[in-house]
């Protein structure tokens, strides 16, 4: 039998991310050694609550969650709430009834990940801002550098940001940490932006009806995200639910379903203003420096919803 990559999760667990965790959960080739949660969506002890909630919720197994920073760097914490609801999870009352969080703090329990097992065996999705890593990477850097590969669901890839003209979520929230990650040398670094969910990537009225009436995690994994579904009304007219953690995933672990992806030397813009929290990339080569890491800014959008289907459950 094929040996399952080890993977960490680091999540701000808002109603997407539950969904990429639960993806992640039913990926037959990797085994999630453990989650750690960050402030973002919602303060971290709730993020930590929604990941045991996504956890009994999905019912598969159950990695240790330990909790990280409850506060960014520098920049004030300002959070989702109209996005994802006042807990993240479209405010339904979830929670969990058997788990509980493990004992450690997150950074450290991930260092500790790290310099345990043997190099390059382990890989790190994010789904929120990057202030665990940016910690991690500050304490032990050359522990740090143990990681095989780090994919980030940051940044506006080559679109528009949606929290700002030109930011995304979780860069944009913690902007400080996304440049340290960035400028840390990390040899195999991947952000997908949130281009890559948007357009044909998005699920429709169909896919959603399809995934609700599916299965009780299908319940779970739509109804969580219903206050995502009142904003993306206004947005884009229509019902439709734009997956940004749950594209970050599938890219990391179902690297097939990337279309559009390549390495570019980026920046990350921390002066305060109207573009904090942006990612500059150098899509012409403007500044003759060499690429510091990959974006992916599209996604086939066949292959995603199969991976997403198939992960889920959905018949
Ligand atoms: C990102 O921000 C959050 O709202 C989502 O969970 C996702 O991680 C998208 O910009
Ligand atoms: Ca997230």
């Amino acid at each position: 039998m094929k040996e399952k990559r080890k993977l960490i999760i680091d999540t701000d667990c808002g109603s997407d991310d539950a969904v990429a965790i639960a993806m992640a959960l039913n990926d037959e080739n990797h085994e999630i050694i453990m989650i750690t949660t960050v402030a973002g969506n919602v303060p971290v002890n709730q993020a930590t609550v929604n990941v045991l909630t996504t956890l009994e919720q999905t019912g598969s197994y159950y990695p240790p969650v330990y909790q990280g920073c409850g506060e960014m760097l520098v920049k004030k914490w300002e959070g989702s709430r109209d996005t994802h609801g006042y807990d993240g999870m479209g405010d339904l009352g979830y929670h969990p009834c058997f788990l509980k969080k493990s004992e450690g703090h997150g950074v450290l329990k991930m260092l500790e990940a790290l310099a345990e097992n043997e190099k390059k065996t382990i890989d790190i999705v994010t789904l929120g801002p990057l202030t665990n890593l940016a910690l991690a990477i500050r304490l032990q850097p050359q522990t740090f550098q143990r990681v095989r590969r780090v994919v980030v669901m940051g940044s506006a890839g080559l679109g528009f940001g949606n929290v700002s003209e030109a930011a995304e979520f979780n860069i944009w929230q913690d902007g400080e940490a996304a440049r340290i990650v960035l400028e840390a040398g990390i040899e195999d670094l991947t952000f997908v932006g949130w281009d890559a969910c948007l357009d044909e990537a998005m699920l429709d009225e169909k896919e959603i009806g399809q995934i609700r009436s599916n299965s009780p995690l299908g319940a779970f994994c739509i109804d969580s995200n219903r206050v995502l579904m009142r904003l993306n009304r206004e947005r884009f007219g229509r019902d439709c639910l734009d997956m940004a953690d749950p594209a970050a995933m599938a890219a990391a672990l179902h690297p097939q379903c990337i279309e559009g992806c390549q390495r570019f030397y980026c920046q990350i813009d921390t002066n305060e203003g109207p573009s904090y929290g942006s990612m500059l990339i150098d899509r012409y080569g403007f500044s003759g420096k060499p690429a510091n890491a990959a974006v992916c800014w599209k996604l086939k959008a066949k292959e995603f919803k199969e991976y997403l289907f198939r992960t889920l459950g959905v018949k």
